[in-house]
């Protein structure tokens, strides 16, 4: 037989060796078993080149990052992919939204399991966003080289903030219209602008087509594009920033060298031509991201897909009157995470709606520039920083206490309930 027979199967052949050549056409090589192969496997493949070809063992404890901000980032995904799906039904409109609701729950298949979950994630997403910054905080891990990443951070979870926000509003229930009502009005008590940002949320002077046709422009398009842009600027500084934040260790120091702090690289370089892997170097306290991260990181995926179905299973997402401009419901409530702002606007509209949210988001974005101290990162509590942690931890309990006081004990015309 010629070897341009051999070369060319035919027939059976063809048919046998076809679901060997899909696999190979698109995974040019077998699972990686060296350490070369697990290097290039970072490198080359599209999905995981975001990763660094090596991590920190640090970076993957799970008592250190509680997966959050992974968690935020997957609740994020869960969020997109319902949302497209619940697009295919919804429409803008002040006459068809409640009813395209009613239809989610009553005639389309798994219309209501699908709302339930992209409403759970949601609420998800603006908790775990929080606690993700209250870790990274509480870490020390916004100090330098990292404060830029931190500042992005703060600009994400208004970001998320306002996404949330702007969703609330488009079921067009009694919930979703003064809720939004009542936020809006917040931002009117900016001082000179209030008014003119008002009616450019609105398109209008109060809660109308308007409002709901920008509110979903902005919630399906401008808002998901602005999230993934910076969530992309996010993970690209976690790289240039060298990783996760840990704390400084002497195994970053060659002393039979004599080489202090010797230049980390990362990328396939850290690899080939790395310092680390020279016997009798510097101690390599870093391990392959295949299989090491991505295991970790689908570990964290499992989770809070898991818990948002068994919570979208139970629990329905709610779903009130339809909207009754003549009626509103007394008290009318902001979005919970609003709660607290609607809670202190009761004391004073200004301070409460703008001086003392602005003040807090302004400290968040100096933070890193005026805590210049270097002690203390990569470490829960740590003792060096108990000032700093105890005046943030200060600040959040507040803001949780007014939150839950303006959830749970204020009734008509926002007096005080007592529990008792
Ligand atoms: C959509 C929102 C966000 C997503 C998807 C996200 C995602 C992530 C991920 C996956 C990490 C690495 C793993 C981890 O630390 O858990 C991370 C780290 C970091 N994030 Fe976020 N994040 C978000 C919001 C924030 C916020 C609100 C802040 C602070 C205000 C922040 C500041 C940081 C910083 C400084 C790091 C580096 C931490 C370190 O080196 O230890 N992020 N983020």
């Amino acid at each position: 037989m010629s070897n341009a027979t051999k070369e060319t199967p035919g027939g059976f052949a063809v048919l046998r060796e076809l679901p060997s050549n899909v696999w190979n056409s698109i995974f040019r090589g077998p699972l990686p078993s060296t350490d070369l192969e697990r290097s290039s496997t970072s490198f080359t493949n599209f999905f995981l080149h975001i990763h660094p070809v090596k991590v920190n063992r640090h970076t993957l404890r799970p008592a250190y990052t509680l997966g959050l901000g992974l968690i935020s980032l997957f609740l994020f995904l869960i969020l997109v992919v319902t949302g497209v799906l619940l697009m295919f039904y919804y429409v803008p409109s002040t006459t068809q939204a409640y009813d395209r609701m009613l239809d989610l729950r009553g005639t389309v298949a798994f219309g209501i399991f699908l709302r339930n979950m992209h409403r759970w994630s949601a609420h998800g997403m603006v908790a775990i966003v929080f606690l993700h910054m209250c870790r990274v905080f509480l870490t020390g891990a916004y100090k330098k080289p990292r404060e830029f990443n931190w500042v992005l951070g703060v600009v994400l979870l208004l970001v998320t903030l306002f996404l949330s926000f702007t969703g609330y509003l488009l079921p067009w229930d009694q919930l979703a219209f003064w809720a939004i009502t009542v936020g809006t009005s917040i931002a009117g008590y900016a001082p000179l602008i209030g008014k003119q940002m008002q009616f450019v949320l609105l398109g209008d002077t109060t809660v109308g087509q308007e409002a709901l046709l920008r509110f979903y422009v902005l919630h399906v398009a401008v808002l998901p594009a602005v999230l993934v842009l910076l969530i992309a600027v996010h993970f690209w500084r976690i790289r240039k920033d060298g990783g996760l934040s840990r704390p400084e260790k002497a195994a970053e120091t060659a002393p039979q060298t004599g080489v202090v702090k010797m230049r980390k690289v990362y990328g396939l370089q850290g690899f080939v031509r790395g310092p680390f892997t020279k016997v009798g170097n510097v101690p390599d306290d870093s391990v392959y991201s295949w299989p090491n991260l991505l295991m970790s990181e689908l570990f964290v995926f499992v989770l809070p897909v898991s818990v948002i179905l068994v919570v979208s299973l139970a629990f329905n997402a709610p779903l009130e009157q339809p909207v009754n401009v003549m009626h509103p419901p007394n008290p009318a409530k902001a979005p919970w995470y609003f709660l607290g702002l609607q809670e202190m606007v009761s004391y004073s509209a200004f301070w409460g709606g703008i001086g003392i949210p602005g003040i807090m988001v302004g400290l968040l974005l100096v933070t890193p520039y005026i805590d210049r101290g270097a002690k203390g990162v990569g470490k829960w509590f740590a003792k060096e920083r108990l000032l700093a942690n105890t005046i943030f931890l200060t600040l959040v309990t507040l803001n949780i206490i007014f939150i839950v006081i303006g959830t749970f004990f204020r009734g008509p015309n926002w007096t005080f309930v007592s529990p008792f």
